[in-house]
């Protein structure tokens, strides 16, 4: 392990800033009539890199989107190739476009930062090039996500990495990390954030929603790493289907979601073996792209599987199927994203106990369970997209019947005896105030037992 002198040293140097200053070009080109321009990189190095990103000699009818391209080497490869390119950067360089003039290019030159790529603005791309862009970056896996969600096939991420001579020497190491430059500790540039493992930039693909992350080429300091949306090659299917009986939220029994919270799905599947299969033999896709697995248990009820949402999802329905190992694809099984409100008015009918069926009342001695009986719930209502609020705080219900509107719903411990107001708010529509009556003192809050012994 080196000092940290030696390391800060190191992590100082600049490999390029001689060559640029020299050349004044950060690529090196070969014009289409044989001039041949020298830049701070070698065409030699450039067509190496190149190859590792394992693209198509003909892209015709692709679009590409190249982001960061400085002179524009790749951009205009791109072109060569047959391909419709968009190139955005946050400065407008004279070189890119005297070049884009000798080329006779017609790809797109847009002023933008990585982070205002949206699929409404500049569409979504076949091809993402994310070339020595990501340890700029202050917020690298929130660009991930925003290249995640305008990608439909691969995203070649070329980035600085601070352990390529380990990872040559040893592979992958354990746990990623990442340094944080808050000056310019790399290569002197105020404008550099941050420096990964091989292995954090392959965790952040995944984390962006990427399908999976493929290292391709790691050199003296740097890596390419394909964040692939699709699954590559699956293992062929010789088992039954797989069975998904059911599709939740990780944090309500809902398979309502929202596209700004952090959620993921849980898929509940039929499983008759008693191992768990390996995280790497789950195969889940949502709308056609694979997304990353993050985990799966057995439970009672069967094999439990988590899913992160991907970023990107348009609002609506969509559909989340599963393949695991040799076992063939289970039928798609709907979930839905950012569900307009509603305007229709909720109405509460009546409260009962749930054990006991009284009438406008729960009793905490029958375990504060209680039915609430709702009318103005959409079809899609379920416990992701309806709250109860019961003397002001919500309650995410257990089950909801979006036809006879039953909520069933289990009283927190903070409620205690006395007569109280619930209101029903389903997808932004709320019920008026409906009077209920809790009967008997709530148990101890866990780890507060002592608050509760006090008072009494
Ligand atoms: C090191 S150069 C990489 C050039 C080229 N893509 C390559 O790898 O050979 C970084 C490029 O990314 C651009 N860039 C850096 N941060 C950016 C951001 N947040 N949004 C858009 N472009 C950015 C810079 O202006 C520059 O053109």
């Amino acid at each position: 392990m080196e000092d940290s002198d030696g390391l800060k040293a190191k992590r100082r140097t600049n490999p390029v800033s001689a060559g640029l200053e020299h050349t004044g070009l950060y690529h090196s080109f070969e014009l289409p009539d044989g001039t041949l321009l020298p830049g701070a990189n070698s065409l030699e190095w450039q067509r190496e890199r190149l190859a590792r990103f394992g693209l198509p000699e003909d892209l015709t009818g692709k679009r590409v989107l190249d982001i960061g391209p400085w002179d524009g080497f790749y951009t205009f490869e791109m072109e060569r190739r047959g391909a419709e390119v968009t190139a955005i950067d946050y400065t407008d360089l004279d070189t890119f476009r005297a070049l884009h003039r000798a080329y006779g290019s017609k790809a797109k030159y847009l002023r933008m930062e990585i982070y205002e790529l949206d699929a409404a603005t500049v569409g979504t791309f076949d091809i993402v090039l994310c070339l020595g862009v990501l340890y700029h970056l202050k917020h690298p896996l929130l660009a991930l996500e925003k290249l995640c969600a305008i990608t439909r096939d691969v995203c070649v991420v070329d980035t600085v990495v601070i352990d390529a001579e380990e990872w040559r020497a040893e592979g992958d190491r354990g746990l990623p990390y990442a340094e944080f430059y808050e000056y310019g500790e790399l290569a002197g540039q105020l404008d550099n954030w941050c420096g990964p493992t091989v292995g954090n930039v392959e965790a952040w693909i995944r984390a962006a929603g990427f399908a999976r992350a493929e290292v391709t080429r790691v050199s003296e300091r740097s890596a390419c790493v394909l964040a692939h949306r699709k699954w590559g090659a699956l293992p062929k299917d010789e088992a039954a289907r797989i069975v998904v009986a059911g599709v939740t939220s990780h944090a309500n029994r809902g398979r309502s979601f929202s596209s700004v919270k952090e959620e993921y799905l849980k898929l509940w599947c039929v499983w008759p073996h008693e191992a768990r299969p390996q995280t790497g033999e789950l195969f889940p896709e949502i709308d056609g792209f694979g997304a990353a697995p993050l985990e799966c248990w057995i439970t009672p009820s069967g094999l439990m599987v988590t899913v992160r949402l991907p970023p990107g999802l348009a609002a609506g329905r969509h559909q989340i199927r599963l393949k695991i190992g040799a076992a063939a694809w289970s039928e798609p099984t709907a979930f839905h994203v950012d569900l307009p409100g509603t305007v229709v008015r909720q109405t509460i009918r009546e409260i009962q106990d749930g054990v006991t069926w009284v009438r406008g009342e729960v009793d905490w001695r029958n375990g504060g369970w209680l039915t609430v009986w709702a009318e103005g719930l959409s079809a899609e209502a379920d416990p992701g997209n309806t709250t109860v609020l019961l003397a002001g705080i919500p309650h995410s219900p257990e089950t909801v019947d979006a036809t006879s509107g039953q909520l069933n719903v289990k009283l927190r411990p903070l409620i205690g005896a006395g007569a109280h107001e619930a209101v029903v708010v389903h997808r932004g529509a709320s019920s008026e105030p409906f009077q209920f009556r809790v009967v008997g003192e709530p148990p101890p809050i866990r780890g507060l037992e002592r608050l509760a012994r006090s008072r009494e």
